[in-house]
């Protein structure tokens, strides 16, 4: 299934790349992406000292160090401040963006957390949309496997009522 909707730890993830849920200044921090920074060691806030930042909707890509993942594409999602403020696109452009590096790179296999769904307030209902929506266009015309990792059990809920023929196993 080139899309799938899994509930995992994504730092456990054997795919090509994961995406980090990081901020504009890639130094680390709490959530998804101080996960993926414990779990790839302290080489990963090297790299990404060199990256000089990251503007929201945009993403740089690191090696993954301990991970099983080759590589982690940093991504910065949006802070929902209500909807009136370009969130939807900003959304719609760190998923994009991040998959575009990730195929740049060759890439067959990627997994995504749900951007912006935790310390940033997007309603996670509307960011499962929007990264089901995006990740399908862009399956349209390239070939890779993509796994949205949800984490928590009110994601896992909506996903399993909203998408449940995305649901892995
Ligand atoms: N694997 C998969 N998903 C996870 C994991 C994990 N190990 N841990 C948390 N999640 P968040 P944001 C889910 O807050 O909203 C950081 O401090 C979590 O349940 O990590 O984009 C950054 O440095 C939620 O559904 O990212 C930024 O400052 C989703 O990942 C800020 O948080 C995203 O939650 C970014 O906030």
């Amino acid at each position: 299934m080139p899309l799938q909707i899994v509930r995992s730890d994504i730092t456990t993830m054997p795919v090509d790349a994961i995406v980090n849920a990081a901020n504009e200044s890639l130094l680390g921090g709490g959530g998804v992406d101080g996960a993926i920074h414990r779990a790839a060691g302290p080489q990963l806030l090297a790299e990404c000292r060199t990256l000089g930042g990251c503007r929201t909707g945009q993403a740089k890509i690191t090696k993954g160090y301990r991970l099983p993942a080759r590589y982690v594409i940093h991504t910065v999602g949006p802070v929902w401040y209500g909807g009136q403020r370009g969130e939807q696109a900003l959304l719609t452009s760190a998923y994009r963006t991040s998959l575009e590096l990730a195929a740049a790179h060759g890439c067959r296999s990627v997994a995504f957390p749900l951007i912006s769904a935790g310390v940033y307030g997007y309603p996670k209902a509307q960011a499962l949309q929007v990264a089901v929506d995006t990740i399908r266009a862009f399956l349209q015309t390239h070939a890779m496997d993509v796994s949205l990792v949800v984490f928590d059990r009110e994601a896992y809920a909506l996903a399993e009522k909203n998408f449940p023929d995305l649901i892995a196993g």
